[in-house]
């Protein structure tokens, strides 16, 4: 089958690979040139482990292309997916200019029947709004369907969640389009991964709820963690019983820094929204927005507290993007963290093996370094951020020679107290007193 998928970031780029390696004949498409420049000679845009030996075997193969010329991509292939960004307006809401701009444009050029596909997530409502939005810029009146499968992939896991998802959600109003992305998916099915066909509302909405729930359970255990912190109880302990309950299951309860990334804040204001637009207070909604803020806050709290101010204080910071095996800074805690000192007049000095240019993009004023120890000079505190596999192993000895005093901050909980205390280190965490 030939498929196009439009928007070559981190959910185009993997689903269009991993489409690829199912057997399909895929184009990927992006607006933008240097990336389409940088994966025709072979260079991969973003972090994404796994995903440039794919890349490299399936356009060996000849079944994996990249373009610029949407037309040309459009025109030959009889599935179109979607993956542009879905950024939010200042109020909150989704912002669709993406989506509706590619999905003008398609119409413009379709001639023959074709599925457009929305993988990029999007509020309730906008499939039904873009089955218009054809029919008006396609005069001809050829037969289409909008289909809404939403994307669950992890970055940092993104190409064995494409591979091996627990769940396929494909929302359709026709039998037909509903089989031929179902024939697309066939591979999965030796995996036994349950496919939910339902409308095309319903899978827009599964995509928000199920985001939601994720960031509720950061946040609920982040709360509880900030009482363990006050009552002296060990949140460690809490979080693996109450995991062990197979009604709540152990998955997200790890307390931080707050939740960050592309996909949860955006997509949460984006449902508290559309839920405003309907009349409805979402107020879970709200509270975990506002419980997610409090927390990056915190951090720059204990900071404080524990340096006694933070003007003139030079701090360490291990990690930037929003988690672990990513280089994506968007919304990630460090950032906002790293501001917060600044301001305040801390020195930072920065590291992170993934996202340094990155997060140098977003925040130019402060002092980036290539290695966790040159970070470390000087630093009267280390603040882990972000739980990447180099920091769970730290040389304690060459960092003590190194810090202007022995301390580290764990906001992900990485270490046990008592291990690193017994090297000499004053250490702070998150709800283990
Ligand atoms: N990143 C994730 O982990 C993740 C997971 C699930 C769902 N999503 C959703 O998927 C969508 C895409 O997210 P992303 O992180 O991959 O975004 P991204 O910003 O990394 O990539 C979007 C891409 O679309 C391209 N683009 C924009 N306008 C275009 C146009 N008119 N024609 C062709 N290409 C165009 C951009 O150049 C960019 O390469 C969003 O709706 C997001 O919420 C993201």
């Amino acid at each position: 089958m030939n498929i196009c998928v439009v928007g070559t970031g981190y959910v185009g780029l993997v689903a269009g690979t991993c489409m690829s390696d199912f057997g399909m004949n895929v184009i990927c498409v992006d607006s933008d040139e240097s990336k389409i420049n940088m994966l025709n000679n072979g260079q991969i845009p973003i972090y994404e482990i796994g995903l440039s030996e794919l890349v490299r075997r399936n356009v060996k193969q000849g079944r994996l292309k990249f373009s610029t010329d949407l037309k040309e991509a459009v025109t030959r292939s009889l599935v179109v997916f979607i993956g542009v960004g879905t950024p939010e307006n200042d109020d909150g809401s989704s912002n669709l200019t993406q989506v509706r701009q590619v999905v003008a444009e398609i119409a413009g050029y379709i001639t023959d029947y074709k599925v457009i596909v929305i993988k990029s997530t999007v509020p309730v409502g906008t499939s039904r709004e873009l089955r218009e939005l054809v029919k008006q810029h396609n005069k001809a009146g050829v037969e289409f369907d909008i289909v809404s499968n939403p994307e669950f992939l992890r970055e940092g896991a993104a190409v064995g969640d494409f591979l091996r998802p627990d769940r396929v959600i494909i929302g359709a109003d026709s039998e037909r389009a509903l089989s031929i992305i179902k024939e697309i998916y066939r591979p999965l099915y030796l995996l036994e991964t349950p496919i939910v066909s339902t409308t095309n509302e319903t899978a827009e909405m599964i995509k928000y709820a199920s985001n939601t729930m994720l960031a509720l359970k950061i946040s609920f255990i982040n709360e509880i963690a900030n009482i363990c912190d006050k009552v002296g109880a060990d949140v460690y302990k809490v979080a693996t019983a109450v995991g062990m309950d197979k009604r709540i299951g152990p998955k997200f309860l790890h307390p931080g820094p707050g939740f960050g990334g592309s996909c949860f804040p955006k997509d949460i204001r984006a449902l508290v929204s559309t839920a405003e637009s309907v009349g409805y207070d979402f107020q879970i909604g709200k509270a975990l927005l506002s419980v997610n803020e409090h927390q990056k806050e915190l951090v720059v709290k204990k900071s404080r507290d524990f340096l006694g101010g933070l003007d003139g204080k030079t701090i360490c910071l291990l990690g930037l993007s929003f988690k672990p095996l990513t280089d994506d800074v968007r919304e990630a805690p460090a950032i906002h963290i790293a501001r917060r000192l600044k301001d305040e007049g801390a020195v930072v000095q920065a590291y992170d093996p993934a996202a340094l240019e990155q997060a140098r993009a977003q925040l130019p004023d402060i002092n980036y370094h290539d290695d966790y120890l040159s970070a470390a000079k000087g630093a009267d505190l280390v603040i882990i951020a972000t739980e990447w596999h180099e920091f769970r192993d730290l040389d304690f000895d060459q960092l003590k020679s190194l810090m202007n005093s022995p301390a580290i901050y764990d906001t992900r909980n990485i270490y046990d107290p008592a291990e690193v205390r017994k090297k000499g280190f004053k250490y702070i965490c998150t709800g283990r007193h």
